[in-house]
């Protein structure tokens, strides 16, 4: 495996233990709910829910899409003649594993805020004494790591791999005009680094002032709402709606960054996989325009999570975040019709990446209408702080997931010389979508009758959302497992047909077509 190869490699198996690691603590969850109901095991369940979203998130999910699309953004880079960077993605590993580990070790001594990781709940535990200085400070620099990567490191790296240097050249702006695929990963280098300047700059200040180097009377007062619980004096005199809008600012646009590289990858993979000579998208115009309107429309939706703030959000914000979020709905609509019509005018071969991608694609859908529901005041109003929203959020990433997966089906030849055998996929696929389905639909229902999200116990319910969340958890689960033991043993060459890569030479370029 050649050196960059190699790093992908490694970023895509390191994203698979956090994937394993994030499973066992997502199904402690349910088994709590159902089994230990009386409310005994209340920090066994807040260190397990933080660990869960931590590790399946930026451990797994983020981290096998930064392996792959790497490998991705190669197959662009061929034409400019210039090497992928070394230094970057490693620093990019390094700093990202190293603050996840650092996160572990914090929650191991009992760090427990969530996934979202916002301020001020690190600040409120030593307040309250529900976890001390010390993991306190280990779970900044954590943050700090996992912030750098996320925001700084790989943006850079996938542009210096993409375009040869940070910034594409007029001959890159003009293929891109005409790649939905290539626009979509344009799309997070040029997001996420300036819309998390401001909690990049705010999660700065606070660790500045935890470790003593900055005194919170020189911060301005908006800033100070990060150490509200640390600094009770400081509460009264300042306002939490800037800090909210910074911080949403970056958390939704991060999500939604990644679904849009989700969507590059949609456009990029399922025309390889027709039976047209060559690969051809339906409309390619109509593909950059979604990925355009998706982008633009992404930004200012972030305020649909601030829509319970209604004494706060000027009026005019909330409409423009509404209006925002349906637009996303649009650009998703246009997507699903040229990739519908790529494949009613062209066919489908049949392969676990393309079954993978439109199955994520179609997880996606269904859970974009939850979306579309949340994004709406009334609905919103009603239902945020409940199970609803955990289902769409849950659901969205195990979309993107999936579409990741099948990524990886596409690129697993060239990366290890050996197809994953085709009967193993389909199964893959199957099992997790139906897994994926069945816990969606329970957490829906659980939050439509009013159970909150990050509750334990969940209050009035009994032990069946509990079971049922982990009958079908065990069938996601499972699907990884058997998934696990498929790329652990190499089948033997007879039972791995049928081979997108016949001659088993290396696929480094999505240009590329399987046979
Ligand atoms: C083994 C399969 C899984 C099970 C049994 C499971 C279970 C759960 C449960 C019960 C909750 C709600 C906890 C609460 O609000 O009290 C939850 C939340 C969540 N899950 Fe999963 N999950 C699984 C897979 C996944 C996957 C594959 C992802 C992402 C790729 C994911 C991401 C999340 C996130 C982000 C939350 C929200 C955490 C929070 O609100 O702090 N889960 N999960």
């Amino acid at each position: 495996m050649a050196r960059p190869e190699r790093l992908s490699w490694w970023l895509i198996v390191t994203a698979l233990v956090w994937f394993a690691a994030g499973g066992i603590l997502g199904l402690f969850l349910p088994a709590l709910q159902a089994f230990a109901p009386q409310g005994g095991a209340a920090r066994l369940y807040a260190i397990a829910l933080t660990g869960h979203g931590v590790a399946f998130v930026f451990g797994g999910l983020f981290q096998l899409m930064a392996g792959l699309s790497l490998l991705q953004a190669r197959s662009c880079m061929e034409e400019t003649g210039s090497s992928p960077p070394h230094l970057l993605p490693r620093w990019l590993y390094g700093l990202l594993n190293g603050g996840l580990i650092l996160l572990t070790l914090a929650s191991l001594q009992g760090f427990a805020p969530s996934y979202t990781l916002m301020y001020p709940l690190p600040t409120t535990g030593p307040a309250r004494g529900m976890w001390g200085r010390g993991p306190l400070i280990l779970a900044l620099v954590g943050i700090a790591l996992v912030l750098l990567a996320v925001l700084y490191l790989y943006p850079a790296a996938l542009a210096r791999t993409m375009w040869g240097r940070l910034y594409p050249s007029r001959m890159q702006w003009e293929r891109m005009r005409r790649d939905p695929g290539m626009l979509g990963m344009a799309a997070y280098i040029g997001m996420m680094p300036i819309l998390g300047l401001p909690v990049f700059l705010l999660a700065a200040a606070v660790f500045a002032v935890v470790l003593g180097l900055l005194q919170p009377e020189q911060l301005p007062s908006w800033c100070r709402i990060p150490l509200g619980p640390l600094l009770p004096q400081v509460r009264p005199e300042v306002d939490p709606w800037p800090f909210n809008l910074a911080f949403w600012l970056f958390a939704h646009n991060l999500m939604e960054a990644m679904g849009i590289m989700a969507l590059a990858a949609v456009y990029t993979l399922i025309p390889l996989y027709t039976r047209a000579p060559a690969p051809r998208l339906y409309s390619p115009g109509m593909g950059v325009l979604a990925v355009g309107l998706y982008t633009f429309s992404a930004i200012p939706a972030f305020g649909h999570h601030l829509y319970t703030m209604i004494t706060t959000s000027p009026p005019g914000f909330i409409a423009l975040a509404q209006a925002a979020s349906w637009l996303t709905g649009f650009a998703a609509a246009f997507t699903a019709f040229n990739i519908g019509a790529t494949l009613w005018r062209d066919g489908l071969r049949l392969h676990p990446a393309p079954l993978f991608v439109l199955g994520g694609f179609l997880l996606y859908l269904i859970d974009g209408f939850v979306a579309l529901q949340l994004a709406t005041r009334a609905w919103n109003l009603r239902l945020h702080g409940t199970l609803y929203v955990t289902a769409h959020t849950m659901t969205i990433l195990i979309a993107v997931g999936m579409i990741w997966l099948g990524m990886l089906y596409h690129h697993h030849p060239g990366l290890r010389g050996w197809a994953l055998e085709a009967r193993r996929g389909f199964l893959h696929a199957g099992l997790t979508f139906l897994g994926a389905l069945g816990m969606f639909y329970t957490l829906l229902r659980a939050g439509a009758e009013g159970i909150p999200r990050r509750a334990y116990p969940w209050p009035g319910d009994g032990p069946g959302v509990g079971v049922a969340m982990l009958l079908f958890g065990v069938l996601f689960g499972l699907a990884q497992v058997l998934f696990a033991v498929h790329l652990l043993r190499p089948p033997q060459p007879a039972a791995s047909a049928p081979r997108p890569f016949p001659s088993g030479e290396p696929s480094p370029s999505l240009q590329q077509r399987p046979a």
